[in-house]
Protein backbone atom coordinates (compact mmCIF):
# COMPACT_ATOMS: atom_id res chain seq x y z
CA UNK A 1 0.00 0.00 0.00
CA UNK A 2 2.85 2.26 -0.69
CA UNK A 3 1.47 6.02 -0.94
CA UNK A 4 3.22 9.28 -0.60
CA UNK A 5 0.33 10.93 1.49
CA UNK A 6 -0.63 8.64 4.75
CA UNK A 7 -4.16 9.64 6.36
CA UNK A 8 -4.95 8.17 9.44
CA UNK A 9 -8.15 8.83 11.32
CA UNK A 10 -8.82 8.55 15.09
CA UNK A 11 -12.97 7.79 16.12
CA UNK A 12 -12.63 8.93 19.50
CA UNK A 13 -9.37 11.21 19.15
CA UNK A 14 -10.50 13.36 22.27
CA UNK A 15 -9.50 10.53 24.10
CA UNK A 16 -6.84 10.90 26.80
CA UNK A 17 -4.98 7.94 25.73
CA UNK A 18 -4.40 10.09 22.15
CA UNK A 19 -0.82 11.28 22.88
CA UNK A 20 0.09 8.00 23.30
CA UNK A 21 -0.89 7.50 19.64
CA UNK A 22 0.99 11.14 18.64
CA UNK A 23 3.64 9.81 20.26
CA UNK A 24 4.00 5.99 18.28
CA UNK A 25 3.17 8.32 14.77
CA UNK A 26 6.29 10.75 15.65
CA UNK A 27 8.47 7.82 16.61
CA UNK A 28 7.62 6.17 13.56
CA UNK A 29 7.37 8.95 11.28
CA UNK A 30 10.15 7.65 9.00
CA UNK A 31 8.77 3.99 8.41
CA UNK A 32 4.98 5.63 9.04
CA UNK A 33 4.45 8.94 7.31
CA UNK A 34 1.68 9.92 8.38
CA UNK A 35 0.76 12.93 6.97
CA UNK A 36 -2.63 14.03 7.87
CA UNK A 37 -3.98 12.68 10.97
CA UNK A 38 -7.47 13.45 11.88
CA UNK A 39 -8.71 13.24 15.40
CA UNK A 40 -12.19 13.22 15.28
CA UNK A 41 -14.86 13.19 18.21
CA UNK A 42 -18.55 14.25 19.25
CA UNK A 43 -19.86 16.81 20.42
CA UNK A 44 -20.23 16.14 24.12
CA UNK A 45 -16.30 15.88 23.83
CA UNK A 46 -15.45 18.64 21.75
CA UNK A 47 -13.59 20.49 24.76
CA UNK A 48 -11.66 17.03 25.25
CA UNK A 49 -10.71 17.11 21.31
CA UNK A 50 -9.55 20.47 21.56
CA UNK A 51 -7.08 20.23 24.18
CA UNK A 52 -6.03 16.58 23.23
CA UNK A 53 -5.99 18.28 19.70
CA UNK A 54 -3.74 21.27 20.59
CA UNK A 55 -1.36 19.13 22.80
CA UNK A 56 -1.05 16.30 19.70
CA UNK A 57 -0.07 19.92 17.47
CA UNK A 58 2.73 21.00 20.03
CA UNK A 59 4.08 16.96 20.45
CA UNK A 60 4.40 17.13 16.27
CA UNK A 61 6.25 20.35 16.12
CA UNK A 62 8.45 19.69 18.70
CA UNK A 63 9.60 16.77 17.34
CA UNK A 64 9.88 18.39 14.22
CA UNK A 65 7.14 15.84 12.34
CA UNK A 66 5.33 17.90 9.45
CA UNK A 67 2.13 15.87 10.72
CA UNK A 68 -1.04 17.69 9.43
CA UNK A 69 -3.36 17.23 12.96
CA UNK A 70 -7.22 18.11 12.22
CA UNK A 71 -9.55 17.89 14.73
CA UNK A 72 -13.11 17.59 13.62
CA UNK A 73 -16.68 16.56 14.75
CA UNK A 74 -17.50 15.18 11.73
CA UNK A 75 -16.96 11.85 11.45
CA UNK A 76 -18.08 11.26 7.63
CA UNK A 77 -14.94 13.84 7.15
CA UNK A 78 -12.38 12.29 9.06
CA UNK A 79 -12.86 8.47 7.45
CA UNK A 80 -13.27 10.28 4.15
CA UNK A 81 -10.17 9.05 1.44
CA UNK A 82 -8.27 7.37 4.62
CA UNK A 83 -5.94 4.62 4.88
CA UNK A 84 -6.40 3.69 8.31
CA UNK A 85 -9.41 4.29 10.61
CA UNK A 86 -8.60 3.96 14.57
CA UNK A 87 -11.50 3.72 16.82
CA UNK A 88 -11.02 4.16 20.54
CA UNK A 89 -14.92 5.13 21.09
CA UNK A 90 -16.48 4.72 24.57
CA UNK A 91 -20.50 4.93 23.89
CA UNK A 92 -22.04 6.51 27.22
CA UNK A 93 -18.60 7.76 27.95
CA UNK A 94 -17.37 7.01 31.32
CA UNK A 95 -21.37 7.25 33.51
CA UNK A 96 -22.51 3.93 31.11
CA UNK A 97 -18.63 2.23 32.46
CA UNK A 98 -19.64 3.33 36.11
CA UNK A 99 -22.94 1.88 35.82
CA UNK A 100 -21.41 -1.48 34.07
CA UNK A 101 -19.51 -1.71 37.06
CA UNK A 102 -21.86 -1.16 40.26
CA UNK A 103 -24.95 -2.96 38.58
CA UNK A 104 -23.78 -6.38 38.39
CA UNK A 105 -21.94 -5.96 41.79
CA UNK A 106 -25.21 -5.07 42.89
CA UNK A 107 -26.44 -8.46 42.15
CA UNK A 108 -23.21 -10.18 43.57
CA UNK A 109 -21.50 -10.54 40.04
CA UNK A 110 -18.18 -8.94 38.50
CA UNK A 111 -18.50 -6.00 37.53
CA UNK A 112 -15.76 -5.22 35.05
CA UNK A 113 -15.66 -2.87 32.01
CA UNK A 114 -15.37 -5.74 29.73
CA UNK A 115 -15.21 -9.00 31.40
CA UNK A 116 -18.92 -10.58 32.47
CA UNK A 117 -22.21 -8.56 32.97
CA UNK A 118 -20.31 -5.01 32.53
CA UNK A 119 -18.26 -6.06 28.89
CA UNK A 120 -21.76 -7.65 27.76
CA UNK A 121 -23.49 -4.34 28.30
CA UNK A 122 -20.55 -2.01 26.86
CA UNK A 123 -21.45 -4.53 23.71
CA UNK A 124 -24.84 -3.57 23.32
CA UNK A 125 -23.88 -0.32 23.31
CA UNK A 126 -21.34 -0.27 21.01
CA UNK A 127 -22.03 -2.66 18.32
CA UNK A 128 -24.25 -0.65 16.34
CA UNK A 129 -22.05 2.48 16.47
CA UNK A 130 -19.34 0.46 15.33
CA UNK A 131 -21.40 -1.12 12.57
CA UNK A 132 -22.30 2.48 11.34
CA UNK A 133 -18.68 3.56 11.56
CA UNK A 134 -18.03 0.80 9.18
CA UNK A 135 -21.07 1.50 6.77
CA UNK A 136 -19.05 5.13 6.35
CA UNK A 137 -16.16 3.51 6.11
CA UNK A 138 -17.69 1.59 3.19
CA UNK A 139 -19.07 4.67 1.51
CA UNK A 140 -16.25 7.17 1.73
CA UNK A 141 -13.04 4.72 2.40
CA UNK A 142 -13.72 1.45 1.19
CA UNK A 143 -10.00 0.23 0.98
CA UNK A 144 -9.32 1.44 4.61
CA UNK A 145 -7.97 -1.02 7.31
CA UNK A 146 -10.68 -0.61 10.46
CA UNK A 147 -8.06 -1.09 13.81
CA UNK A 148 -10.27 -1.42 16.41
CA UNK A 149 -9.51 -1.02 20.16
CA UNK A 150 -12.96 -0.16 21.61
CA UNK A 151 -13.72 -2.90 23.72
CA UNK A 152 -15.18 -5.34 24.65
CA UNK A 153 -12.66 -5.56 21.49
CA UNK A 154 -12.70 -9.18 20.85
CA UNK A 155 -16.83 -9.12 20.83
CA UNK A 156 -16.78 -6.14 18.92
CA UNK A 157 -14.73 -7.02 16.08
CA UNK A 158 -16.68 -10.27 16.05
CA UNK A 159 -19.39 -7.96 14.97
CA UNK A 160 -17.33 -6.11 12.45
CA UNK A 161 -16.15 -9.33 10.59
CA UNK A 162 -19.42 -10.62 10.17
CA UNK A 163 -21.83 -7.69 9.79
CA UNK A 164 -19.04 -4.82 9.03
CA UNK A 165 -17.90 -5.76 5.33
CA UNK A 166 -14.89 -3.61 5.73
CA UNK A 167 -10.93 -5.08 6.43
CA UNK A 168 -10.13 -5.17 9.99
CA UNK A 169 -7.84 -6.26 12.44
CA UNK A 170 -8.81 -5.82 16.28
CA UNK A 171 -5.86 -5.13 18.91
CA UNK A 172 -5.19 -4.77 22.47
CA UNK A 173 -2.35 -4.11 24.82
CA UNK A 174 -2.63 -6.79 26.84
CA UNK A 175 -0.04 -8.99 24.31
CA UNK A 176 2.39 -6.16 24.32
CA UNK A 177 2.16 -5.89 28.29
CA UNK A 178 3.05 -9.20 29.03
CA UNK A 179 6.03 -9.33 26.66
CA UNK A 180 6.89 -6.40 28.50
CA UNK A 181 6.45 -8.24 31.57
CA UNK A 182 8.80 -10.95 30.78
CA UNK A 183 11.29 -8.85 29.54
CA UNK A 184 11.61 -7.18 32.98
CA UNK A 185 11.60 -10.19 34.31
CA UNK A 186 14.34 -11.44 32.50
CA UNK A 187 15.74 -7.89 32.00
CA UNK A 188 16.14 -7.84 28.25
CA UNK A 189 14.72 -6.18 25.53
CA UNK A 190 11.54 -6.61 24.66
CA UNK A 191 12.55 -7.08 21.16
CA UNK A 192 13.90 -10.27 22.80
CA UNK A 193 11.24 -11.66 23.68
CA UNK A 194 8.50 -13.91 21.89
CA UNK A 195 5.36 -14.87 22.88
CA UNK A 196 2.81 -17.49 21.30
CA UNK A 197 -0.65 -16.16 22.57
CA UNK A 198 -3.94 -17.99 22.01
CA UNK A 199 -7.30 -17.84 22.91
CA UNK A 200 -9.99 -15.00 22.72
CA UNK A 201 -9.75 -10.87 23.87
CA UNK A 202 -9.05 -10.43 27.43
CA UNK A 203 -8.94 -14.43 27.96
CA UNK A 204 -5.76 -15.67 26.57
CA UNK A 205 -2.94 -18.27 27.43
CA UNK A 206 0.62 -17.55 26.84
CA UNK A 207 1.21 -21.01 25.92
CA UNK A 208 5.16 -20.28 25.03
CA UNK A 209 7.82 -17.95 26.08
CA UNK A 210 11.22 -17.26 24.23
CA UNK A 211 13.41 -15.10 25.95
CA UNK A 212 16.67 -14.38 23.50
CA UNK A 213 16.05 -17.72 21.74
CA UNK A 214 15.85 -19.81 24.22
CA UNK A 215 11.95 -21.52 25.69
CA UNK A 216 11.60 -20.35 29.07
CA UNK A 217 7.72 -21.62 29.37
CA UNK A 218 8.22 -24.20 31.97
CA UNK A 219 10.61 -22.01 34.40
CA UNK A 220 8.78 -18.85 33.56
CA UNK A 221 5.67 -20.54 35.61
CA UNK A 222 7.75 -21.34 37.83
CA UNK A 223 9.08 -17.79 38.48
CA UNK A 224 5.49 -16.25 38.11
CA UNK A 225 3.67 -18.14 40.89
CA UNK A 226 2.83 -16.00 43.66
CA UNK A 227 5.24 -12.94 41.78
CA UNK A 228 3.52 -9.59 41.79
CA UNK A 229 2.99 -7.12 38.77
CA UNK A 230 1.73 -9.71 36.08
CA UNK A 231 -1.31 -7.36 35.46
CA UNK A 232 -2.57 -4.69 34.18
CA UNK A 233 -2.77 -1.44 35.87
CA UNK A 234 -7.06 -1.73 35.81
CA UNK A 235 -6.73 -5.33 37.66
CA UNK A 236 -5.88 -5.81 41.18
CA UNK A 237 -2.46 -7.80 41.69
CA UNK A 238 -3.74 -11.30 42.96
CA UNK A 239 -0.61 -13.63 42.85
CA UNK A 240 -0.90 -16.66 41.13
CA UNK A 241 -1.42 -20.10 43.18
CA UNK A 242 2.00 -22.54 41.99
CA UNK A 243 0.10 -25.69 41.84
CA UNK A 244 -2.25 -24.46 40.10
CA UNK A 245 0.12 -22.53 37.35
CA UNK A 246 1.66 -26.19 36.58
CA UNK A 247 -1.36 -27.98 36.13
CA UNK A 248 -2.88 -25.02 33.56
CA UNK A 249 0.93 -25.57 31.64
CA UNK A 250 0.52 -22.25 30.79
CA UNK A 251 0.48 -18.67 31.95
CA UNK A 252 -2.84 -16.66 32.31
CA UNK A 253 -3.92 -13.40 31.34
CA UNK A 254 -5.01 -10.57 33.64
CA UNK A 255 -8.63 -10.94 33.08
CA UNK A 256 -8.10 -14.92 33.35
CA UNK A 257 -8.66 -13.93 37.55
CA UNK A 258 -12.09 -12.72 37.50
CA UNK A 259 -12.52 -16.49 36.31
CA UNK A 260 -9.93 -18.64 38.33
CA UNK A 261 -9.87 -16.18 41.82
CA UNK A 262 -13.55 -15.04 41.33
CA UNK A 263 -14.24 -14.98 45.01
CA UNK A 264 -11.33 -12.98 46.13
CA UNK A 265 -11.67 -11.00 42.97
CA UNK A 266 -15.15 -10.23 44.28
CA UNK A 267 -14.03 -9.76 47.51
CA UNK A 268 -11.61 -6.80 45.96
CA UNK A 269 -14.31 -5.53 44.30
CA UNK A 270 -16.03 -5.15 47.55
CA UNK A 271 -12.85 -3.17 49.41
CA UNK A 272 -12.53 -1.32 45.99
CA UNK A 273 -16.40 0.09 46.03
CA UNK A 274 -16.29 0.70 49.61
CA UNK A 275 -12.84 3.23 49.56
CA UNK A 276 -12.25 4.11 46.39
CA UNK A 277 -15.44 3.55 44.39
CA UNK A 278 -15.69 2.03 40.86
CA UNK A 279 -12.64 2.15 37.92
CA UNK A 280 -14.84 4.38 36.14
CA UNK A 281 -14.66 6.83 39.08
CA UNK A 282 -11.22 6.49 39.47
CA UNK A 283 -10.51 6.86 35.62
CA UNK A 284 -12.44 10.43 35.81
CA UNK A 285 -9.92 11.94 38.54
CA UNK A 286 -7.30 10.36 36.80
CA UNK A 287 -8.63 11.82 33.47
CA UNK A 288 -9.06 15.43 35.07
CA UNK A 289 -5.23 15.44 36.22
CA UNK A 290 -4.11 14.53 32.68
CA UNK A 291 -6.26 17.18 30.70
CA UNK A 292 -5.07 19.73 33.74
CA UNK A 293 -1.34 18.76 32.21
CA UNK A 294 -2.43 18.94 28.79
CA UNK A 295 -3.76 22.55 28.52
CA UNK A 296 -0.18 23.37 29.86
CA UNK A 297 1.03 25.66 26.81
CA UNK A 298 4.43 24.12 28.10
CA UNK A 299 3.75 20.51 28.12
CA UNK A 300 5.07 18.91 24.45
CA UNK A 301 5.64 15.27 24.93
CA UNK A 302 3.36 12.56 26.52
CA UNK A 303 3.16 12.81 30.39
CA UNK A 304 4.35 9.73 32.23
CA UNK A 305 0.93 9.90 34.41
CA UNK A 306 -0.56 8.59 31.19
CA UNK A 307 1.03 4.87 32.28
CA UNK A 308 -1.57 5.03 35.46
CA UNK A 309 -4.24 4.26 32.65
CA UNK A 310 -4.65 0.43 32.10
CA UNK A 311 -4.02 1.08 27.97
CA UNK A 312 -1.01 2.46 28.34
CA UNK A 313 1.95 1.51 25.40
CA UNK A 314 -1.51 1.18 22.80
CA UNK A 315 0.32 2.92 20.82
CA UNK A 316 3.24 0.72 19.88
CA UNK A 317 0.51 -1.81 19.13
CA UNK A 318 -1.40 0.46 16.87
CA UNK A 319 1.71 1.78 15.12
CA UNK A 320 3.50 -1.64 15.30
CA UNK A 321 0.35 -3.04 13.29
CA UNK A 322 0.04 0.06 10.38
CA UNK A 323 3.87 0.26 10.03
CA UNK A 324 3.84 -3.52 8.90
CA UNK A 325 0.76 -3.55 6.59
CA UNK A 326 2.05 -0.06 5.05
CA UNK A 327 5.61 -1.36 4.81
CA UNK A 328 4.45 -5.43 3.77
CA UNK A 329 6.58 -6.48 7.10
CA UNK A 330 5.85 -9.79 7.76
CA UNK A 331 6.62 -9.70 11.05
CA UNK A 332 4.65 -11.43 14.04
CA UNK A 333 1.98 -9.69 16.00
CA UNK A 334 -0.99 -10.82 18.62
CA UNK A 335 -4.17 -9.60 17.24
CA UNK A 336 -8.09 -10.13 17.18
CA UNK A 337 -8.78 -12.17 13.86
CA UNK A 338 -10.91 -14.72 11.80
CA UNK A 339 -10.50 -17.84 13.36
CA UNK A 340 -10.84 -20.21 10.26
CA UNK A 341 -9.50 -23.78 11.77
CA UNK A 342 -6.61 -21.48 13.94
CA UNK A 343 -8.40 -23.04 16.79
CA UNK A 344 -9.98 -25.79 15.68
CA UNK A 345 -12.46 -26.50 18.82
CA UNK A 346 -13.85 -22.76 17.96
CA UNK A 347 -16.11 -22.08 14.68
CA UNK A 348 -14.64 -20.99 11.91
CA UNK A 349 -16.38 -17.58 11.65
CA UNK A 350 -15.30 -16.08 15.04
CA UNK A 351 -12.75 -13.95 16.13
CA UNK A 352 -10.18 -15.24 18.41
CA UNK A 353 -6.73 -13.62 19.33
CA UNK A 354 -3.52 -15.02 18.11
CA UNK A 355 -0.22 -14.50 16.70
CA UNK A 356 -0.17 -13.78 13.11
CA UNK A 357 2.11 -12.02 10.43
CA UNK A 358 1.18 -9.10 9.61
CA UNK A 359 1.70 -7.92 5.64
CA UNK A 360 -0.31 -5.77 3.08
CA UNK A 361 -2.63 -7.89 2.68
CA UNK A 362 -3.52 -7.99 6.57
CA UNK A 363 -2.78 -10.46 9.34
CA UNK A 364 -2.14 -14.17 8.73
CA UNK A 365 -2.64 -16.63 11.54
CA UNK A 366 -0.16 -18.62 12.41
CA UNK A 367 -0.60 -22.55 13.41
CA UNK A 368 -0.32 -22.88 17.41
CA UNK A 369 2.98 -24.68 17.89
CA UNK A 370 1.27 -25.62 21.28
CA UNK A 371 -2.75 -27.08 21.25
CA UNK A 372 -5.00 -25.68 24.09
CA UNK A 373 -5.13 -28.45 26.94
CA UNK A 374 -9.18 -29.54 28.08
CA UNK A 375 -8.43 -27.11 30.81
CA UNK A 376 -8.18 -24.07 28.63
CA UNK A 377 -10.25 -25.40 25.58
CA UNK A 378 -13.65 -25.67 27.97
CA UNK A 379 -13.22 -22.05 29.23
CA UNK A 380 -12.65 -20.89 25.62
CA UNK A 381 -15.79 -22.56 24.41
CA UNK A 382 -18.41 -21.09 26.97
CA UNK A 383 -16.79 -17.59 27.01
CA UNK A 384 -16.69 -17.68 23.49
CA UNK A 385 -20.39 -19.17 22.49
CA UNK A 386 -21.46 -16.48 25.32
CA UNK A 387 -19.21 -13.93 22.71
CA UNK A 388 -21.21 -15.30 19.65
CA UNK A 389 -24.48 -14.32 21.50
CA UNK A 390 -23.57 -11.59 22.82
CA UNK A 391 -23.21 -10.32 19.14
CA UNK A 392 -25.81 -11.58 17.87
CA UNK A 393 -27.93 -9.76 20.85
CA UNK A 394 -26.02 -6.64 19.85
CA UNK A 395 -26.62 -6.54 16.60
CA UNK A 396 -30.63 -7.51 16.75
CA UNK A 397 -31.77 -6.43 19.42
CA UNK A 398 -32.38 -10.08 20.52
CA UNK A 399 -33.57 -10.66 24.15
CA UNK A 400 -33.35 -14.46 24.18
CA UNK A 401 -30.22 -14.41 22.45
CA UNK A 402 -29.29 -11.73 25.35
CA UNK A 403 -30.55 -14.10 28.02
CA UNK A 404 -28.97 -17.47 27.15
CA UNK A 405 -25.45 -15.11 26.32
CA UNK A 406 -25.65 -14.10 30.27
CA UNK A 407 -26.93 -17.72 31.30
CA UNK A 408 -24.29 -19.16 30.06
CA UNK A 409 -21.28 -16.84 31.25
CA UNK A 410 -19.16 -17.94 34.19
CA UNK A 411 -19.11 -15.13 35.63
CA UNK A 412 -23.29 -14.81 35.88
CA UNK A 413 -24.26 -18.43 35.40
CA UNK A 414 -27.77 -19.01 36.54
CA UNK A 415 -30.97 -18.05 34.22
CA UNK A 416 -32.58 -16.10 37.31
CA UNK A 417 -29.24 -14.10 38.21
CA UNK A 418 -28.99 -13.12 34.09
CA UNK A 419 -32.28 -12.09 34.08
CA UNK A 420 -31.86 -9.89 36.90
CA UNK A 421 -29.28 -7.96 36.01
CA UNK A 422 -29.95 -8.14 32.15
CA UNK A 423 -33.11 -6.07 32.95
CA UNK A 424 -31.22 -3.86 34.73
CA UNK A 425 -28.95 -3.27 32.63
CA UNK A 426 -30.89 -2.88 29.88
CA UNK A 427 -33.27 -0.24 31.69
CA UNK A 428 -30.19 1.60 32.59
CA UNK A 429 -29.28 1.69 29.03
CA UNK A 430 -31.96 2.76 27.21
CA UNK A 431 -30.64 5.76 25.78
CA UNK A 432 -27.93 3.85 24.16
CA UNK A 433 -29.87 0.78 22.92
CA UNK A 434 -32.44 1.50 19.88
CA UNK A 435 -32.02 -1.87 18.71
CA UNK A 436 -33.63 -2.83 21.85
CA UNK A 437 -36.77 -0.72 21.32
CA UNK A 438 -38.24 -1.87 18.08
C1 LIG B 1 -6.38 -2.83 29.94
C2 LIG B 1 -7.06 -3.40 28.75
C3 LIG B 1 -7.72 -2.37 27.90
C4 LIG B 1 -8.56 -1.46 28.76
C5 LIG B 1 -7.75 -0.84 29.86
C6 LIG B 1 -8.61 -0.07 30.84
O1 LIG B 1 -5.15 -2.46 29.65
O2 LIG B 1 -6.22 -4.20 27.98
O3 LIG B 1 -8.53 -3.02 26.97
O4 LIG B 1 -9.11 -0.43 27.97
O5 LIG B 1 -7.06 -1.77 30.57
O6 LIG B 1 -7.83 0.80 31.57
P1 LIG B 1 -8.45 1.93 32.48
O7 LIG B 1 -7.32 2.76 32.93
O8 LIG B 1 -9.44 2.67 31.62
O9 LIG B 1 -9.15 1.22 33.59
Amino acid sequence: MRKRELKVAVIGGGSSYTPELVEGFIRHYDELPVKQLVLADIEAGQEKLRIVGELARRMAEKAGVPMDIQLTLDRREAIKDADFVSTQIRVGLLDARARDERIPAKHGLIGQETTGAGGFAKALRTVPVILDICRDIRELAPNAWLLNFTNPAGIVTEAVLKYGGVKTIGLCNLPIGTRMQVAGAYGVDVDKVYIEMAGINHLNWTTRIIVDGEDVSQAFLTRAAGASGLTMKNIPDLGWDAEFLQSLGALPCAYHRYYYMREEMLEKQREELDTKGTRAEVVKKVEAELFELYKDPELKVKPAQLEQRGGAYYSEVAVNLMTSIYNNKKDIQTVNVLNNGIIPSLPDEVCVEVNAVIDADGAHPLQLTTPLRPQMRGLLQVVKAYEELTVEAAVHGDYHAALQALTIHPLVGTAAAAKAVLDDLLAANRAYLPQFQA
